[in-house]
């Protein structure tokens, strides 16, 4: 676990333009300082990203959201308020000394402030704004352990801070304040419930891809295996049919495993949606690991935290659609 000593020499490194992969709650994060260009040239080359792909820069205290806006609407200062430290991004208009690096040239920024202590601590300690994608390379599975990132991206980051699993498990929740209605960009920890009780208004989804957003891709968040999203009641008949067809299955699902024949390997059920969050994307690397062919992902119900599963489990089966 990262001590006093690490996160000093983390903020250290970040100061002098290198990399540092961090936990957060929800995934593990690459991060570079967010006003050095260099250290973000090498952050986009090292994550293997489209240069004209925003980042998500992290502060350690929430007004300094007002660093990097032009404005601070009225409705990001009130999710800022009432979930900061925590799984959220606000996405507003960007002030002008923020970066094209960051932006991906873009006229707007992400922001948040993660909940983990270890990040917290690190950016307290470092005072910017820390630019930070997940650390995995572009289009793999997120990292939520530091074993992850160091199986991800080995030598090309200078520090791995260990702060244990992320507790959430999959990515912040984006909120986009910029227009006259809050447009939800891609589903997280903080439901859009929530996010409606605190803001007092209605939460839209974008559906016209205007923001790039890679996490929004069809494609992303996916193993190496073939993931379908099954009902609990085809699991079964699916599953034969392609252990029969010579494929290595494994089941994934909330609630009583089904009855499959014992050659698939079944994990052992989440008890709940947090629960399934948290283990989604170790589950992920473990079927690539055993070389697994085929991964049939029962999702959990969508109240909570199931929407961000059932719609990674989606992305992650869309994978070669585009
Ligand atoms: O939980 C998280 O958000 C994690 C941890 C490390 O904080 N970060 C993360 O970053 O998931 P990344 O880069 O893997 O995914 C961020 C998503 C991307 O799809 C990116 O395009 C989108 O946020 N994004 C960043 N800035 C944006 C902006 N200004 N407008 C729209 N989308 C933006
Ligand atoms: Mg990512």
């Amino acid at each position: 676990m990262a001590t006093d000593a690490d996160i000093s020499r983390a903020a250290e490194i970040l100061q002098g333009g290198g990399l540092v992969a961090f936990p957060t709650e929800t995934v593990y994060g690459l991060g570079a300082d967010a006003d050095n260009p260099a250290a973000l040239a090498r952050l986009y080359a090292v994550k293997g990203r489209p240069a004209d792909h925003p980042v998500i820069v992290h502060v350690g205290e929430p007004p300094q959201l007002g660093d990097w806006a032009a404005d601070v609407p009225d409705a990001a200062l009130r999710l800022g308020d009432a979930f900061w430290p925590g799984p959220l991004t606000v996405v507003v208009r960007r002030a002008a000394r923020v970066r094209d690096e960051v932006t991906g040239g873009g006229d707007t920024v992400g922001v948040r402030v993660p909940a983990q202590p270890a990040a917290l601590a690190l950016l307290r300690a470092f005072g910017g704004g820390i630019a930070a994608p997940s650390a995995n390379r572009f289009g793999q599975v997120s990292p939520t352990t530091a074993d992850d990132v160091r199986a991800d991206l080995g030598d090309d980051v200078d520090l791995v801070l260990d702060g244990g699993p992320c507790s959430v498990g999959v990515e912040s929740t984006i909120v986009d304040c910029t227009g006259d209605e809050l447009l939800l960009l891609r589903p997280g920890g903080v439901t859009r419930e929530c996010l409606e009780e605190a803001a007092g208004r209605r939460v839209g989804t974008r559906r016209d891809g205007l923001v790039r957003a890679p996490g929004t891709l069809k494609s992303h968040y996916a193993p190496e295996a073939t993931v379908l999203v099954v009902g609990r009641d085809d699991v079964a008949a699916r599953a034969q049919e392609l252990l029969s067809a010579g494929q290595l299955v494994a089941v994934l699902g909330s609630g009583t495993p089904p009855s499959v024949p014992s050659a698939v390997v079944v994990f052992d059920a989440p008890r709940d949606a947090d629960e399934y969050a948290r283990v989604l994307y170790a589950r992920m690397r473990e079927v690539d690991q055993r070389g697994i062919d085929v991964l049939l992902a029962v999702p959990p119900p969508t109240a909570g935290v199931g929407a961000a599963v059932a719609d990674r489990l989606r992305r992650a089966a869309g994978r070669g659609e585009q």
